[in-house]
């Protein structure tokens, strides 16, 4: 899908683009916008609203053919809602109702001109992310293991959004941002959905070197000699069931001053969660696949910054592997010694992700980070608590971490991708107490998502730390079953935000 951008004046007003279809916005009480006005003059499309074929409400469509007066060959009014100030909902309703109609209309260009800056409290380059991404989010496919693939028939390819010259630089610039930032999340969705005996260690791996050949990144892979060089003892207890080689991998985008700290990003990449010897029940247990996408939301956010040529020095840190029960699998009871030093009776194989980070955590320790995010399909119990519209997120509650998670809500907030700030403390920490080593691995019910969070923060004294618990937000189960992207909207605009100094 191709986007542009169309300046509209007074030389090139809306009436006069031909194009195979251009959609203008119109409202509840049979008002129309500026471009639909503009389209009107033969009173064709005030007659449409009136006879009520289209209510206005935001979402609500119709099409029309032969506007006389109007060099487009279709005209697709598009509903706005009640205010002339539209809300941000309103205009999501009606980019996705576009996105929906565009994809089988038998025209292979189109153009858009809906208020673009007339949404209330946003500016033009968040409407036309959001007209991107919706796009976008209505073309994505997955058919990489089907032996045929789904036809793609007809269907808009080419869209231009018409605004006015002041806010076509704006608009050009968020085009391809967002383009770039659809492109990071289709990875992380192509990512997860491919089935766990496709998407191993050594796959994850192979994506990030060709990540880093095609955008520049540094890129290193450690294998389990070097991973047992390091120490991490925790990260070994997860991978030793398992036949598939273990990778950790290190990814460098060197977008900032040389001397800058880096932001580092570290992901969870289990391949296969079985559970290991607290071995999972059976149903259901292929949604373990996407036990992964905290690392593949790490690869998505690096393919979308790479893309943009963002300015700031990223790390991206992925322990991966299965977590599978063997002869030669962690028992419950074993007591291991992480890269810390730090030990930990593992109680539960089951609580294997918090494992594999805490080493990943204190390798971070080198790169003296700005700030640390691990991203994680981490708890169940995160699920429970917050379903499945806010990621978790946990920090603790000094000033700095307070400026992150900050941060990050907002950047959440502005993309819909959104997160939860959840509580961390001593009175959790207790619950990980262990009488054989310096910690249990779980904490028992009450507060599981917390207390995971507990265990890692354990291992981030060093610096500035958040973690978000991605288990309810980073697929979606039943009949729509399939990976979101999420939270690459997030992660990559809380990065644009920082290398843009806000
Ligand atoms: N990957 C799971 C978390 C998960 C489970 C995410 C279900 C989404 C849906 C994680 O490794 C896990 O198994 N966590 C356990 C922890 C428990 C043993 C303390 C859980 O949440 O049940
Ligand atoms: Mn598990
Ligand atoms: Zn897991």
């Amino acid at each position: 899908m191709d986007f542009s951008i169309k300046t509209l004046d007074a030389k090139t007003a809306a009436a006069t683009l031909k194009t195979g279809c251009i959609a203008v916005g119109v409202f509840e009480n049979k008002k129309l916008t500026q471009a639909a006005k503009e389209l009107d003059s033969k009173g064709q499309i005030s007659a449409a609203l009136k006879s009520g074929d289209i209510s206005g409400k935001a979402g609500s469509t119709l099409l029309l053919r032969g506007v006389a007066g109007t060099a487009a060959e279709r005209v697709l009014l598009v509903g706005l809602g009640a205010d002339e100030n539209v809300s941000e909902k309103s205009f999501q309703s009606a980019v996705q109702a576009v996105a929906k109609v565009f994809a089988s209309l038998g025209a292979n260009e189109a153009v858009v001109a809906l208020p673009f800056d007339g949404v209330q409290k946003r500016d033009v380059a968040w409407t036309i992310r959001c007209a991107v991404l919706a796009a976008r989010e209505n073309a994505y496919r997955y058919d990489t293991t089907k032996s045929k693939k789904d036809p793609v028939e007809g269907g808009v390819k080419k869209v231009a959004f018409a605004v006015g010259a002041a806010n076509a630089a704006a608009a050009k610039a968020a085009a391809a941002q967002a383009n770039a930032l659809a492109n990071g999340m289709d990875l992380t969705r192509d990512l997860g959905n491919l089935p766990p005996n496709i998407a191993t260690p050594t796959y994850l791996a192979n994506t990030a070197k060709k990540l880093g050949k095609e955008f520049g990144f540094n890129v290193e892979v450690l294998d389990r000699k070097q991973i047992e060089a390091l120490k991490m003892g925790s990260f070994l207890a997860v991978t030793q069931g398992s036949e598939e080689p273990p990778k950790f991998i290190v990814l460098k985008h060197n977008g900032g001053k040389p001397k800058d700290a880096p932001v580092v990003l570290v992901g969870k990449g289990i391949t296969f969660d079985t559970g290991g010897i607290s071995l999972k029940p059976g149903a259901n247990m292929d949604e373990m696949k996407y036990d992964m996408c905290g690392a593949g939301s790490v690869l998505g956010t690096f393919r979308a910054i790479g893309e943009m040529g963002l300015k700031l020095n990223v790390i991206g840190v992925i322990p991966t592997c299965e977590n599978m029960p063997s002869g030669r699998a962690t028992k419950p009871g074993d007591i291991v010694t992480s890269m810390s030093g730090q030990t930990i009776e593992i109680l539960n194989t089951d609580a294997e992700g918090r494992l594999i980070l805490c080493d990943a955590l204190t390798y971070a320790e080198r790169f003296k980070p700005a700030v640390v995010v691990d991203i994680a399909t981490l708890t169940g119990a995160c699920v429970t608590a917050l379903g499945h519209h806010n990621s978790g997120l946990f920090t603790r509650d000094d000033e700095a971490h307070d400026a992150l998670a900050d941060a990050l809500l907002a950047a959440g907030k502005e993309t819909g991708d959104t997160a939860w700030r959840m509580p961390l403390g001593d009175a959790y920490q207790e619950q990980l107490k262990s009488n054989f080593a310096d910690m249990a691995n779980i904490g028992g019910p009450p507060g599981g998502s917390i207390t995971a969070a507990c265990f890692l923060e354990r291992y981030t004294k060093q610096y500035t730390w958040a973690h978000l618990d991605i288990a309810g937000t980073a697929w979606k189960g039943g009949a729509a079953k399939g990976a979101t992207g999420r939270p690459v909207p997030l992660l990559t605009t809380f990065l644009i935000n920082r290398a843009n100094g806000k």
